[in-house]
């Protein structure tokens, strides 16, 4: 799905820089991927970090799965060649906004390995950053919270296709931030991440 099909087209560079876009704003972008099943607790902790990253004066910006689909994606399913052209959209966004030297959270499941891995090199081919941050949270516990009643209508067979249910979920090895949803506070959660943010020098102390 993703070959490329438009011919002749060749980059136009502009003229203001990223570094002079990151001066003005005081900031320079990354993207946060979060990473994990659904009702891990992604949106609910990149909505809670946006916050604290408003109040300490820095622009983030949200890209989530459902919010997504809505829109943009909103012709893309749940097979794996969909999911996978999902997450490479949402991947060449995250780009544009940290070209903008804006923060991107993406939530979304990208329960697949190599769709991560591609995402974090069209980050590293164009040498932008990526933190891939792994929502760990067991099925029994997102299966308990089930927010949006999913998980039952997987059980029942009126979802197919759901992740952790009958479609595979490959959780990252080295992810670059473990978070334990199931056994942590979205405060500590976001505590560890913004702690992340400082010692790499994306936002001050
Ligand atoms: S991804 O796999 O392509 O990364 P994404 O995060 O965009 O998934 O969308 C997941 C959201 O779609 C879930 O949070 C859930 O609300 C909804 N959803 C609907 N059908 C499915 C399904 N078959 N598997 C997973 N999520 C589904």
């Amino acid at each position: 799905m993703n070959e490329r099909r438009s011919t002749n087209v060749v980059w136009h560079s502009g003229d203001v820089t990223r570094s002079e876009r990151g001066k003005l704003t005081g900031q320079q972008g990354v993207t946060l991927w979060f990473t994990g099943l659904s009702g891990s607790g992604k949106s609910t902790i990149a909505v809670a970090l946006e916050r604290v990253l408003l109040a300490r004066g820095k622009l983030s910006y949200r890209l989530d799965g459902d919010n997504v689909r809505l829109g943009i994606n909103k012709n893309l399913g749940f097979s794996a060649a969909d999911r996978s052209e999902n997450n490479r959209r949402i991947g060449e966004i995250c780009k544009l906004f940290v070209d903008a030297s804006v923060i991107a959270l993406a939530s979304f499941i990208s329960p697949y390995t190599a769709d991560r891995d591609a995402v974090r090199a069209l980050h590293r081919d164009a040498g932008f950053s990526f933190v891939e941050v792994f929502v760990d949270c067991t099925l029994e516990a997102a299966e308990q919270r089930d927010p949006k009643g999913l998980y039952k209508r997987a059980r029942n067979g009126e979802i197919k296709n759901f992740t952790g249910i009958d479609d595979p979920y490959e959780a990252p090895e080295q992810p670059d931030i473990h978070l334990h949803s199931d056994q942590m506070s979205v405060d500590e959660e976001v505590d560890i991440i913004t702690r992340y943010l400082e010692q790499h020098t994306f936002i001050s102390a």
